[in-house]
């Protein structure tokens, strides 16, 4: 990736919000249902509940909603909206719809890189402000619960639905982003697809694998992009798809776990918004501050790696 050229505006995160379905599914009511257990789950992805239900759209206004609010900005200032979802409501317009309903006068476009959708989301928000927005408004969505197969034990467990929002502004000078990497491999698309109209089909030990490896060269890229050694990362915020995965990612990075944002225990794994939705948990228990550098990164099918190195609040040193 292409060292960061920074202009006359940056951007930095200035409000934001989650919304999760209100009903709960347990691992016990899984094992219910099928030949797994609570044990089976918890060990081997970390997850102890999940959320479910909902649409796209409206889980999507939900979190848009409440980012806005924190960021005390009327809905008519946002100059674009930026959905990332794999989970689209209709086959267009789902980005469309949202910003109706939140009465956004803007453009809107969908952005789908699977579980990375909101790293390629965050990426090209700050490329618009870049290019003179002044104001962005990234959703992170997915309903996965829709293209689960609720019968097969290899996946059931682990996908959910979830949305996280964030409010970008332009601000003068270099802003958060340090350092972005966004990567593909597609020679590794059928390890995990879904085919439209279809349900999810993964090979999960080789997705596992792939995903601890592309992680780490994702985010050692974003690193040196941004000049700085993972010691001075104050907290990584990845992807939560299995914490095995994410411990596996922060050993060989050379960071504890401890320095991770973890909320997969009760989200499950949430696709675009799993990123977000980690962000939120650590902003809102005040793990974050002004100045601290932080980590972002996340795999998913095609598949596809991205990460960045943010300084919380922008600036210089
Ligand atoms: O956003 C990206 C999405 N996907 C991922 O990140 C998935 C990455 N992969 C994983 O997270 C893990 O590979 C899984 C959680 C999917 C599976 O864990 P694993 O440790 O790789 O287990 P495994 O597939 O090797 O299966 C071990 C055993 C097998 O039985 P045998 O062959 O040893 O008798 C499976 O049949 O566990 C069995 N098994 C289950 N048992 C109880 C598989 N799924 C279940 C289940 N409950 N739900």
């Amino acid at each position: 990736m292409p060292a960061i050229r920074h202009g006359a505006k940056g951007a930095v995160i200035s409000g934001w919000g989650t919304a999760l379905p209100e009903k709960v599914v347990t691992n016990e009511e899984l094992a219910a249902t099928m030949d797994t257990s609570d044990e089976w789950i918890r060990s081997r992805t970390g997850i102890e509940e999940r959320r479910v239900g909902g649409s796209t759209v409206g889980l999507s206004v939900e979190s848009g909603r409440q980012a806005l609010e924190m960021a005390g900005l009327d809905p008519s200032r946002i100059d674009a909206l930026v959905l990332a979802t794999t989970t689209p409501d209709k086959q267009w317009g789902t980005s469309a719809a949202v910003q109706n309903e939140l009465g956004l006068f803007c453009g809107a476009f969908d952005v789908n890189a699977a579980c990375t959708g909101f790293m390629y989301g965050l990426v090209t928000a700050h490329g618009l402000i870049a290019m003179g927005a002044d104001r962005v408004l990234l959703i992170g969505t997915d309903t996965l619960s829709r293209i689960t197969d609720w019968n097969d034990r290899a996946t059931a467990p682990l996908f959910a639905d979830g949305s996280g929002a964030v409010v970008l502004e332009s601000v003068d000078g270099p802003g958060q982003m340090l350092g972005w990497d966004l990567d593909a491999d597609g020679s590794a698309l059928s390890i995990l697809q879904s085919e439209v109209g279809g349900t999810i089909k993964m090979e999960g030990k080789e997705v596992f694998r792939r995903a601890v490896r592309i992680m780490v060269d994702s985010a050692e890229k974003s690193l040196a992009h941004a000049g700085v050694q993972i010691d001075d990362i104050k907290l990584v915020v990845p992807h939560q798809a299995n914490i095995r995965i994410i411990r596996a990612a922060c050993d060989r990075l050379g960071i504890s776990i401890d320095r991770a944002s973890v909320v997969i225990q009760r989200t499950g794994n949430t696709s675009s918004a799993s990123i977000p939705l980690a962000l939120a948990d650590a902003l809102d228990r005040g793990r974050i501050e002004h100045g601290d550098l932080l980590l972002l990164v996340g795999f998913g099918g095609g598949m596809t790696a991205a990460s960045c190195v943010l300084r919380w609040g922008g600036g210089l040193e």
